[in-house]
């Protein structure tokens, strides 16, 4: 076994593939995002990177404002949409059946569904080769309360968070532990893995797949295709089996 050396590249995964919201209620835009991250705490700084050739890109820059909204299994197929077309072109919104709500600190709108939407000011714009990072602090933080717990805990592993890895989309699946568990074997409680909700994010898998009608209506035209895509495939294998263990 060896590691092989390869050219210098952008090779840094998981990614958060997020839908950057921008412009207003009244004009909005929405773009697809994986080069971002957070650079500070106090206060909360993030950054977005984003190539001026984007539709969004000058909204962003005269409005000095985006929302940083996460991407979820739900929220899977509007996400890729939103960065391979352009708001220059066509209402992404429209097309995808996105709603948006108004934010409290920003102008531009949040996406109803994101379990999270992180309304941001921007402070500074760097200019880089490709794309320029805007620097922007988070002046406020929007939770959907569909993923709030009684006790007030936000479970966003019950969101089917999404993670971009080298061109491919996937969902989070296992929780392995709080932080800090490698070495506080005291917290048991705390450091226990939460329940997986992998069979949930199987199913919702199992229904985008199912409704992807423009396969369907290709298998006519390619009968090689039938057996490929059939939908029967798309069942989880060990659905029975599976029921059984959850109805004791
Ligand atoms: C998963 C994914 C991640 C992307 N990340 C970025 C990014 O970090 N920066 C960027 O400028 N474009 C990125 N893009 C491309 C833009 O989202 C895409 O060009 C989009 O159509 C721009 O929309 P707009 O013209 O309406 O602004 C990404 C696309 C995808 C699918």
């Amino acid at each position: 076994m060896a590691k092989i050396s390869w050219k210098p590249g952008t090779m840094l995964f998981p990614l958060p593939p997020v839908m950057v919201t921008c412009g207003t209620m009244e004009k909005p835009n929405v773009l697809t995002i994986a080069w971002t991250g957070i650079v500070n705490s106090e206060p909360p700084l993030t950054y977005i990177s984003v190539r001026p050739s984007r539709h969004s890109y000058n909204i962003i820059k005269e409005a000095k404002e985006f929302v940083i909204n996460i991407s979820t299994l739900e929220l899977a197929k509007a996400c890729d949409y939103c960065g391979v077309k352009s708001g220059k072109n066509t209402d992404k919104f429209k097309d995808m059946n996105l709603e948006i709500e108004p934010c409290e600190k920003v102008k531009a709108p949040m996406l109803k569904k994101a379990p999270l939407s992180l309304e941001c000011k921007v402070k500074e714009i760097t200019h880089f080769e490709t794309h320029d990072m805007f620097l922007a602090e988070i002046v406020n933080v929007n939770v959907d309360d569909r993923f709030l717990e009684e006790d007030g805990r936000l479970a966003l592993e019950k969101a089917g968070l999404l993670a971009f890895v080298h061109g491919r989309y996937y969902t989070l699946g296992r929780d392995l532990g709080a932080f800090g568990f490698s070495v506080d074997k005291t917290k048991e409680n705390k450091t226990k893995p939460r329940k997986s909700k992998f069979w949930d994010i199987v199913k919702m898998e199992n229904k985008i797949k199912d409704g992807t009608l423009k396969i369907k209506q290709r298998k006519k035209h390619h009968p090689s295709l039938d057996k490929s895509l059939s939908t029967k495939k798309t069942k989880p294998k060990f659905s029975k089996k599976f029921n059984k263990a959850t109805k004791k």
